[in-house]
């Protein structure tokens, strides 16, 4: 018997009609339970259609990620830096998961991917929305020695995602400072690498992606945002996932000895904001003047009355001057 309202969700994955009766034989329970299940997954931003005679489907269907898909996807080198990899149906955020996860090497990472998060974290202290079954909810804990290491370290992942989805043939993706990852000028994806340890000596980094795959039109996001299905209508999370593994962990093994400035080169050829008057306020300090890409050491440079300017990350936001 099953009674978790997920439960039913592969058994409709594949988007055909399902009557209630073979759900309910499938996970052992009642009609009315499938039902309560059903209703259910509303919440979670799924919209189940119901046809008298035909029974539910989720139209469309699902493509629920898989952890031996994802592994089977890696190359060789990636293969050999997890030191584990999990996909969770459910939980609080995989940042959290990967911050609780002891790494035993420091040579290989733990990955691990959510189909939900309930509370998923953003850059600023802002909610990162995560309905389920439909986008990249991807945490990988990595241990450096001591965080000076670590300049620029969110720079380069935000480079090594924008890299991965032109190759997957996403060519209008851009960066805007320090890691938002745009297309079209809206929000595909965010990047928020959070700390632990001791920052003079063994540090453990976890890099937390977020990336709007299939986003339901009708979530309620605070900024203009959009899905990678609008360039890739047939992408596979799967697929996806594999790849932004697979690069992110050659780049994880290789930054120490790199640093950002192998990576700068990449990041500017996507930023979004090259060349443009923009506005920078880090709390009450406001700074206004013309983005002129970033410093070896991932710090935005601004030109202002003439001169560059650096400034460093933190709570900082960037806005184009003609936005308000
Ligand atoms: C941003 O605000 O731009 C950063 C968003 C980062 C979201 C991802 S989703 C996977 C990982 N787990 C979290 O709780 N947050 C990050």
């Amino acid at each position: 018997m099953n009674n978790s309202p997920l439960s039913v969700l592969p058994l409709l994955a594949d988007g055909d009609f399902h009557s209630g009766e073979r759900l309910g034989e499938a996970l052992g329970v009642s009609r009315a339970a499938v039902w309560k299940h059903l209703q259910k997954l509303s919440d979670l931003g799924l919209t189940v259609e119901s046809v008298r005679g035909k029974g539910y489907r989720l139209a469309g269907g699902l493509e629920l990620l898989d952890a031996l898909l994802i592994r089977q996807g890696l190359s060789e080198a990636a293969v050999v830096c997890v030191e584990a990899l999990d996909v969770f149906e459910q939980l609080a955020s995989t940042n959290v998961a990967a911050a609780d996860y002891s790494l035993g090497s420091s040579s290989r990472g733990y990955v691990c991917l959510a189909e939900h998060q309930l509370r998923g974290r953003g850059r600023r202290g802002r909610q990162w929305v995560s309905p389920y079954g439909c986008n990249i909810y991807l945490s990988i804990a990595w241990q450096f020695e001591g965080a000076a290491q670590l300049e620029g370290l969110s720079l380069a992942v935000g480079a090594v995602i924008a890299q991965t989805l032109k190759q997957l043939g996403v060519a209008e993706v851009q960066l805007k400072w320090p890691n938002d990852i745009l297309l079209n000028g809206k929000k595909l994806g965010g990047v928020l690498l959070e700390m632990s340890g001791d920052p003079s000596d063994i540090c453990k980094v976890v890099v937390g992606v977020g990336l709007n795959v299939r986003m339901p039109e009708n979530m309620h996001i605070d900024q203009p945002w959009v899905a990678l299905s609008q360039q890739l209508p047939n992408v596979s999370r799967n697929h996806l996932a594999s790849k932004l593994i697979d690069d992110l962990l050659e780049m994880l093994s290789d930054f120490s000895t790199k640093s950002f400035r192998a990576y700068r080169d990449c990041w500017q050829s996507f930023d979004a904001y090259k060349g443009c008057p923009v506005r920078v306020s880090s709390g009450q300090r406001i700074l206004e003047g013309v983005a002129e890409g970033v410093s070896d050491n991932g710090a935005l440079c601004l030109r202002v009355d003439g001169v560059i300017q650096q400034v460093h990350g933190g709570e900082v936001s960037l806005r184009p001057m003609y936005a308000s």
